[in-house]
């Protein structure tokens, strides 16, 4: 068969983000095994799984950082197999992850600011006062350094830059790692009111409980391979998916 740039699927609009036979190696370690997953536009879709199942490179293998070995991606109906990333996440993506790498000798205003850029459409939808509306420790501190933040306000800037880049897809890796639970708290009212603003986002947490009331869909990865995805609903009816897969 031809490959075609345009992907096949029945439907006219094609999904926000896909995902087919993903195979990613690092070195001789065969660890993506043929991961295949969609976003649609505007849904909230949770990457579950135990530590060093392939969450993050399954993220990075979607953004062409660590670029998979086989398999093929798309990002709004576009073929980006093989993209360098940059050109990737210009297609509407931004991505924050595990390490938050914000700049430190930067102040919060500064940061912000350098990140914006307008959207695939060209509109500039998060402008600074309304993304410092979801954010009022951030308005607090607009004037801070970088590295001045605490763990949890750092998460925040980096969760409010990447909504400066007027993203389509929010990916968010380890969202909540390591944040005391007031910020816990704050980063999953921000996600959820990212959600309702009808961007689109994947989400990687161990807050299992968080990622059930917040995500539209659930993909669960063991050793490189999607093991079972679907619904919040059909993952709470079943215990035994949390004992064997997430250890909760
Ligand atoms: N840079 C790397 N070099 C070699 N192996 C790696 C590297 N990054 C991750 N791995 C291995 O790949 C597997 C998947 O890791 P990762 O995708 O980070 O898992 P997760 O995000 O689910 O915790 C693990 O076995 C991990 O040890
Ligand atoms: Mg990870």
């Amino acid at each position: 068969m031809m490959a075609t740039a345009t992907q096949p699927r029945p439907e006219a609009q094609p999904a926000l983000l896909a995902a087919s036979q993903l195979h990613t190696y690092y070195g001789d370690s065969h660890i993506l095994q043929g991961v295949s997953l969609e976003v649609g536009r505007g849904e909230t879709v949770s990457l579950m799984g135990r530590n060093g199942m392939g969450k993050t490179t399954t993220l990075r293998s979607i953004l062409g950082l660590t670029p998979p070995r086989s398999g093929r991606t798309w990002v709004a109906g576009v073929e980006t197999t093989g993209w360098r990333p940059y050109r990737v996440v210009q297609k509407g993506i931004a991505y924050v992850p595990e390490d938050r790498g914000i700049f430190p000798n930067l102040s919060v205003r500064e940061n912000l600011v350098m990140a914006a850029r307008p959207g695939v459409d060209g509109r500039n939808a998060w402008p600074l006062e309304r993304t410092l509306e979801h954010f009022p420790r951030l308005a607090e501190r607009i004037g801070h350094m970088g590295n001045q933040l605490s763990g949890g306000e750092q998460q925040m800037l980096t969760i409010a830059r990447a909504l400066m880049t007027n993203p389509e897809l929010l990916i968010l890796d380890e969202a909540t790692e390591g944040l005391a639970p007031l910020f816990r708290r704050e980063i999953w009212r921000v996600i959820g009111e990212i959600r309702d603003t009808g961007i689109a986002s994947i989400i990687v947490d161990k807050d299992v409980g968080a990622l059930l009331g917040l995500c539209d869909r659930h993909y669960i990865l063991n050793k490189g391979r999607v093991v079972w995805e679907g619904e919040s609903e059909a993952l709470r009816r079943d215990p035994d998916l949390y004992r064997q897969h997430l250890g909760v």
